[in-house]
């Protein structure tokens, strides 16, 4: 199976274009939402916590591992490299490269978590590719709180979006990144108060997209996936809202299953 990861809900949003563009493989996902919020947390602290959801998932039978979380992405992803030899995908790389494939993209704005916005993952990696970009990057903190509370279409959260995005308005920025797996959530908010004019990504459909080509390459490991377990849902913690969030996400009845890690 798949294995997938995220602090709690927001890497369900990879993992439903995971189901999308590999229907035929089942997913194994784990939300640490004993934990969560990862975004506010050490790099040694999220290291140690994406080092246990992965061997938690191995455990279960994952063969692939897609770190679900731009906060565990960008701190932990080279330890888990480290410490594991499976196939490892992460989500900062497919949106850095599907924002630098776009034509009359100089200016790019990039929103995350604090623990994101401050590895300035994301600059690094675009500049390291093509060093005449400018980016420009805003950490809101408060944006996952809000869509944990189911609050994607509410008068304060469209407020809060706006005074966020007001510095990467005036930078006119090109394109924006959604540097964080509950942003997908937002994304209507998030356009309209950009503007028209930006290309607004996300990682979700990204890091499917290299998942899909990966195993392209290896038929055999895509075989094997097909025959594995069925699809299942940890959480470390469980809570109605979860089950609701995951839901409406997913678009079906979810069954979650607790597990202590
Ligand atoms: N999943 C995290 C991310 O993508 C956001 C939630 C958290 O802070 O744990 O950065």
């Amino acid at each position: 199976m798949i294995g997938i990861f995220d602090s709690g809900i927001g890497g369900l949003t990879v993992a439903r274009e995971v189901m999308r563009a590999l229907p035929d493989c089942p997913v194994c996902y784990l939300g640490d939402t004993a934990r969560t919020p990862y975004g506010n947390k050490s790099p040694e602290t999220v290291t140690r916590y994406a080092i246990q959801d992965t061997e938690f998932l191995l455990a279960q039978g994952a063969m692939v591992v897609v770190v679900a979380c731009n906060t565990a992405s960008a701190a932990a992803y080279h330890a888990l490299r480290q410490t594991f030899d499976i196939p490892l995908f992460e989500v900062i790389t497919p949106v850095v490269e599907t924002v630098l494939s776009l034509p009359k993209i100089q200016r790019i704005g990039v929103i995350g978590t604090r623990a994101t916005v401050a590895s300035g993952i994301y600059e690094r990696m675009i500049r390291e590719r093509d060093p005449q970009k400018s980016v420009f990057s805003k950490a809101c903190p408060l944006l996952v709180p809000l869509v944990e509370e189911g609050w994607m279409n509410k008068p304060e959260t469209r407020m809060i979006v706006k005074k966020y995005l007001h510095s990467l308005k005036v930078r006119q920025v090109d394109a924006l990144i959604l540097g964080c797996t509950h942003y997908p959530l937002l994304k209507d908010v998030v356009q309209q108060k950009i503007g028209k004019r930006v290309r607004v990504i996300d990682s979700s459909q990204a890091v499917a997209n290299s998942l899909v080509r990966f195993l392209e390459d290896r038929p055999e490991l895509h075989d094997k996936l097909r025959s594995s377990d069925p699809s299942c849902l940890y959480v470390t913690d469980v809570t109605e809202q979860f089950a609701k969030i995951a839901q409406s996400i997913l678009q079906r009845n979810v069954s979650l299953t607790h597990v202590e890690l």
